[in-house]
């Protein structure tokens, strides 16, 4: 079964084509860092821009990859599957949209599919053993959530963060160190060279919920960048070392702490910040000695990608759940949460 899926959540564009759910025929991602990048941030109205320029060409450079001509398509592909939240409205739009207008075209089942689940299961992608029951640690830039994964569409939520996404504090601490957007795998790159214990800066256990709250560190960040020179650049790699080291600390003695409780075996990683080497190393020591085994997806499959959009779809068609033929109910909800397959 091939599914062609399109992501258009927030600020990267993305098409892919997937079968039987693990088998990656393509999987082609347009970045608009370069266009948001000056102003520090994603810009919605630039970004909705950006999607409409460029969905067509990734769509069908997808296929393309595939060995799939538009031609070939009513033979080739099964299924049609968008994220339809949450995120940002305009961008959102786009891409349900355009996998709306090539399920009428070709009279293929539409499947709208939460961006949330994607980061949950982007692991299994490459990993048929990441099976459930397991715990889900998602941590981007718009999302810090701990879930019980019971099945493909049975979650208990634990905990999310009480206010910044932890990918949004390491965009926001980068912001105030004066480095550019996005801030995770600039603040990665130069914590390398710095020293971990030069600021000590405190961990929010939360202690008694499995929530979490990055704002304090990031305002600790501020305060201690006005009293140091920060255009020294090994001051700028301490700063960076102690804050991934807090941040890291932090995540990862949570959500070990979570499976323990919970007698969950395994932990399985999503989101952009998942990418970020010292909690990808802090996950693989402190789960090897608490006997978890631990999935890190692939780079690639830890930031936005349609390719873990079109492996949820294929477990909802599995699981008999999807939409179909109503397809015209299909629309964005750009503050969608993590819901039970119905
Ligand atoms: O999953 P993603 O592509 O988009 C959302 O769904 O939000 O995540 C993007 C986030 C950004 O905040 C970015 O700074 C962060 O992931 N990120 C990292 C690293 N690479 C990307 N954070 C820490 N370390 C990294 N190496
Ligand atoms: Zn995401």
């Amino acid at each position: 079964m091939k599914i062609l899926a399109i992501e258009t959540s927030c600020d990267d564009t993305s098409s892919s084509v997937v079968e039987n759910g693990n088998k990656v025929l393509s999987n082609v991602i347009s970045s608009q860092i370069s266009v948001h990048a000056k102003y520090n941030g994603v810009v919605p109205e630039l970004a909705s821009r950006e999607h409409i320029k460029n969905v067509n060409i990734v769509v069908e450079q997808a296929l393309k990859q595939a060995n799939i001509s538009f031609e070939t398509f009513d033979k080739e592909i099964d299924y049609i599957t968008c994220t339809y939240g949450p995120g940002l409205a305009g961008s959102l739009l786009v891409g349900v949209m355009t996998a709306k207008t090539l399920s009428y075209i070709y009279k293929k089942p539409l499947i709208p599919i939460n961006h949330i689940e994607g980061h949950i299961f982007s692991a299994a992608i490459e990993n048929k053993d990441l099976k459930p029951p397991f715990l889900a640690v998602v941590i981007s830039g718009g999302h810090t959530e701990l879930v019980i994964i019971k099945d493909y569409g049975k979650y208990k939520f634990l905990g999310g963060t009480r206010d910044d996404a932890c990918g949004e504090a390491f965009d926001k601490a980068a912001k105030i160190l004066g480095l550019p957007y996005p801030g995770g795998p600039i603040i990665d790159k130069f914590a390398e060279k710095g020293n971990n214990d030069s600021v000590h800066f405190t961990r929010p256990m939360m202690k008694g919920t499995w929530d979490f709250s990055f704002s304090g560190i990031k305002t600790a960040v501020l305060n201690y960048s006005k009293k140091v020179d920060i255009k020294n650049q090994q001051t700028i790699n301490d700063i960076c070392a102690s804050f991934r080291q807090a941040i890291a600390e932090t995540v990862v003695t949570k959500s070990v702490e979570a499976a323990k409780k919970f007698n969950l075996e395994k932990i399985a990683l999503g989101g952009g910040v998942s990418c970020n080497s010292l909690i990808r190393d802090m996950f693989k020591q402190q789960c090897k000695k608490n006997k978890i085994k631990v999935f890190l997806p692939s780079p690639v499959f830890c930031t936005d990608n349609a390719a873990m959009i079109a492996h949820v779809a294929y477990h909802k068609v599995l699981k008999k759940k999807y939409v179909y033929p109503n397809k015209s109910v299909v629309s964005i909800k750009p503050s969608l949460e993590l819901e039970n397959w119905k």
